[in-house]
């Protein structure tokens, strides 16, 4: 199937969830951008953290886990930023920036864009290449996050 397919699909599957509320912010160009598809293919912690400076490694371990999604769904940890952003920092962030961790400012540099591209991804597809995926999802808790606006945001970037 056509990736512009399966995203329509995937609009058109949250629509009626979504009226009352906002879906994630995303930049659809960025998305779409070619080799996301594969290199995004079945996401899962270990994968997103090799992405990553060790210095956050551990503390996306933690985050992963008590943020209320399933430990390996990284479209509900994206959408669920406003509660697992918070834990991250909190865990990173050295002291000088309200943290009790211990990245550098530079390591926080070079993880912010890496972050962004995977959270515009999963915001923009959310499920759609999570097809046929070895691990446990918990979709339930990302639409019911959406469906409440849980701290979304209207889309900004419409690339
Ligand atoms: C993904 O969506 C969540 C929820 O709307 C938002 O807080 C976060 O900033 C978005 N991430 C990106 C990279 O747009
Ligand atoms: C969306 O992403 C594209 C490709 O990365 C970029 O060129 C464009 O500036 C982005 N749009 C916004 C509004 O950030």
């Amino acid at each position: 199937m056509h990736f512009t397919t399966i995203l329509t699909g995937v609009v058109a599957l949250i629509a009626p969830l979504a009226t009352a509320a906002q879906v994630p912010a995303y930049n659809l160009t960025q998305a779409l951008e070619s080799g996301n598809w594969n290199k995004y293919h079945c996401m899962d912690t270990n994968r997103v953290v090799k992405l990553l400076p060790k210095c956050l490694t551990k503390c996306n371990y933690i985050a992963n886990s008590k943020d209320g999604c399933a430990y390996d769904d990284i479209a509900c940890h994206c959408v669920n930023y406003n509660k697992y952003s918070p834990l991250v920092e909190k865990c990173a962030f050295p002291k000088s920036m309200g943290g009790d961790g211990a990245c550098t400012l530079a390591e926080l540099g070079v993880a912010r864009p890496i972050v962004n591209d995977v959270c515009n991804f999963f915001n923009a597809t959310l499920y759609a290449n999570y097809v046929h995926c070895p691990q446990r999802l918990s979709p339930r808790k990302t639409f019911t996050l959406i469906a409440e606006g849980n701290g979304l945001k209207v889309p900004n970037q419409q690339g």
